[in-house]
C-alpha cells in the first residue's frame, strides 16, 4: 500500500488523497499488485527534477526543445497515434473526467487547451462549453492537431478550433481565456516558468488553468512495460534537468511551480484513476511498442527473437491486472488547479 493515494478499483471514480476520509488515505489496492519492477529500471534513485526549481541555461534548454520536437513530431510518433487514437482515449477516458470536472466548465466559457496531441482533453471540453464557448485546442506541432481537427469534424463539432502553439510562447492576447487545460503535457514543456507565465499571461483575471499530469514513475503503467524492457536494454540514464513523465512526482511540487509562476489558490491532487483497456493484453503490447517514444527506439535494437521474449514477458506480467477479462491499469496522476489573481 502507498500513502496518500485513494482508488476504487473497477470504478471511473476517482478520490482526491488530500480531501478523503481517513479510511481511504492510502490506495485501495484489493488486488494486491504491488509492481514487480526490473531490478534495472527502478534501482536507479527516484529522479529528482531540478528541486532548487532554478531553471537549466538557455542551451540546454534550447536542446530539450529540438528533443521534444523531434519525438513529438515525428513520422513514427504520428502515425502511432493516428492508429490508436482512439484506443488510448477510452482508456484514458477517467483521465479526462477527473481533468473535466475539476475545471468547472460550463457554457460560454473561451478555453484554450495545451499540447492537445489529437484533442484530448479539448475534443470533450468543447460539447461542455457550447453554443456559445469556444475552445482552441493547440500542440506543439501540426500533425497531431490536424487529426484532432479530422476527429473534431467527424464529430460534428463547430466550436473548437485548433493552432500549432509551442506553450512558451503562446500566440494569444493578454486576458483573453476563462481557462487552460492541458492533459500529460505540462511535464514536457522545457522552460516550464516560461509556459506557467504564459498561462497567467492569457487567462483572464479570476479566471482558471487546470492540468493533469503523470505521478510516480514507480507505477504499473510505467513498470509493467518499461521497467520490463529496462530487463532487456540498457536504458539511458536521464538527464536530471530534462523534462520527464515523472516531473511532478513529488508532492508539492507542480503547486509550487504554479505559486511561483503567480497563481493563487493553486491546488494539487494525487488521484489514482483505473484505466480499462479494451482489446487483448497483445493488442497492448502493439499499442504500447509503436506509442511510446522511449520505448520504440530501445526495442529497435533488439533481434525479433528479442522483441518477442520482451512482449512474453510484458503480457505475463500484465496478467496480474487482468479483472473480469479485462487488463485493468491504476494510473497514478496529479491534478492541478490554479486561478490568476
Ligand atoms: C503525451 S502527449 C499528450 C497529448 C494529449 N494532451 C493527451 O492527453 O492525449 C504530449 C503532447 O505534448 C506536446 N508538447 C510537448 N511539448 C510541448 C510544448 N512545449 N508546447 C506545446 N505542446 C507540447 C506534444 O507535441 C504531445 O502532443
Amino acid at each position: 500500500m502507498t500513502a496518500g493515494f485513494a482508488v476504487i478499483p473497477n470504478c471511473a471514480t476517482v478520490i482526491p488523497a488530500g480531501v478523503t476520509p481517513f479510511f481511504l488515505s492510502r490506495v485501495v489496492c484489493t488486488r494486491g499488485h504491488a509492481a514487480q519492477e526490473s531490478a534495472f529500471f527502478f534501482s536507479r534513485p527516484p529522479l529528482r527534477y531540478n528541486l532548487s526549481m532554478s531553471t537549466p541555461a538557455p542551451e540546454r534548454i534550447e536542446q530539450f526543445r529540438q528533443k521534444l520536437k523531434k519525438d513529438w513530431t515525428g513520422d513514427e510518433t504520428v502515425s502511432a497515434w493516428r492508429k490508436w487514437h482512439a484506443e488510448i482515449a477510452s482508456f484514458t477516458r477517467g483521465v479526462t473526467e477527473a481533468l473535466l470536472e475539476e475545471t468547472e466548465l460550463r457554457p460560454g466559457l473561451a478555453v484554450l487547451d495545451l499540447a492537445s496531441g489529437v484533442g484530448d482533453p479539448a475534443l470533450s471540453i468543447a460539447p461542455a462549453v457550447a453554443p456559445a464557448g469556444r475552445v482552441i485546442a493547440t500542440d506543439l506541432g501540426p500533425d497531431m492537431i490536424s487529426l484532432a481537427a479530422e476527429l473534431a469534424r467527424n464529430q460534428g463539432l463547430t466550436n473548437i478550433e485548433f493552432q500549432e502553439a509551442n506553450a512558451e510562447s503562446l500566440p494569444f492576447p493578454d486576458s483573453f481565456f476563462d481557462r487552460v487545460t492541458c492533459r500529460f503535457g505540462a511535464m514536457f514543456f522545457p522552460d516550464l516558468q516560461k509556459a506557467l507565465r504564459e498561462c497567467l499571461r492569457v487567462l483572464k483575471p479570476g479566471s482558471r488553468l487546470c492540468f493533469a499530469v503523470w505521478g510516480k514513475r514507480e507505477q504499473p503503467f510505467f513498470s509493467s512495460t518499461h521497467g520490463v524492457l529496462a530487463r532487456f536494454v540498457e536504458i539511458p540514464k536521464p538527464d536530471p534537468d530534462a523534462p520527464d513523465v515523472s516531473r511532478f512526482a513529488e508532492r508539492g511540487r507542480l503547486q509550487r511551480e504554479l505559486e511561483t509562476a503567480g497563481f493563487q489558490n493553486v491546488k494539487e491532487d494525487f488521484l489514482i484513476v483505473p484505466a480499462r483497456w479494451n482489446g487483448s493484453l497483445d493488442l497492448y503490447f502493439q499499442q504500447f511498442s509503436e506509442v511510446s517514444v522511449m520505448a520504440r527506439p530501445l526495442l529497435a535494437q533488439l533481434s525479433p527473437a528479442r522483441r518477442g521474449d520482451v512482449r512474453d514477458d510484458i503480457i505475463a506480467g500484465l496478467q496480474k491486472f487482468v479483472q473480469d477479462g479485462h487488463l485493468v491499469l491504476p494510473l497514478e496522476i496529479v491534478l492541478a488547479s490554479a486561478v490568476r489573481p
